[in-house]
């Protein structure tokens, strides 16, 4: 990401965007659950709009930077912030109810590592679990 771009996602005007547009859709869509995974949560402000909606959360973001950042913002609350890669983060098989992703997948480098991701995610979510992407994000192939 650029400094222009990770401006913008630390901005009060992405945080409006979320409340108005992200947030109504989330909602609408299935519970989210009781433990709920985040893949890439940048400065955190989807992870602001998440929390409120789960008692507990864990926010997987790869940029050192940005997790140290998130993780001492939000220490205290129901939020982890684990630094790792989301294809790989350690995490248990069959314990979240739900896994969300925003504006992230576009940033993964080829549709093999978009699949690692979505194989990873199937491993952690409990039967029954959901999974979120937002409708800006992308897959590699699409148009
Ligand atoms: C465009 S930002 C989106 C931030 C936030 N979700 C939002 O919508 O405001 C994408 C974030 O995903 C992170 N990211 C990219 N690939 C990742 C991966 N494989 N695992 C974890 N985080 C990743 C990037 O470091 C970046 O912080």
């Amino acid at each position: 990401m650029n400094k222009a771009h990770l401006e913008f996602l630390a901005s009060p005007q992405w945080a409006q965007i979320l409340e108005t547009d992200l947030l109504p859709w989330l909602i609408g869509a299935a519970d989210l659950g009781d433990d709920v995974l985040e893949i890439g949560p940048g400065p955190g402000l989807t992870t602001d709009l998440l929390r409120r909606r789960t008692s507990r959360l864990t926010a997987v973001e790869y940029d050192r930077h940005l997790a140290t950042a998130l993780a001492a913002r939000l220490a205290g609350t129901n939020v982890d912030v684990i630094h790792a890669d989301g294809t790989d983060a350690g995490l248990a098989s069959n314990r979240f109810s739900a896994a969300t992703c925003f504006s992230m997948l576009h940033h993964m480098s080829s549709a093999a590592t978009q699949d690692r991701l979505f194989a990873e995610v199937y491993r952690i979510l409990r039967p029954g679990g959901s999974v979120h992407r937002d409708r800006l994000d992308r897959l590699a192939g699409d148009p």
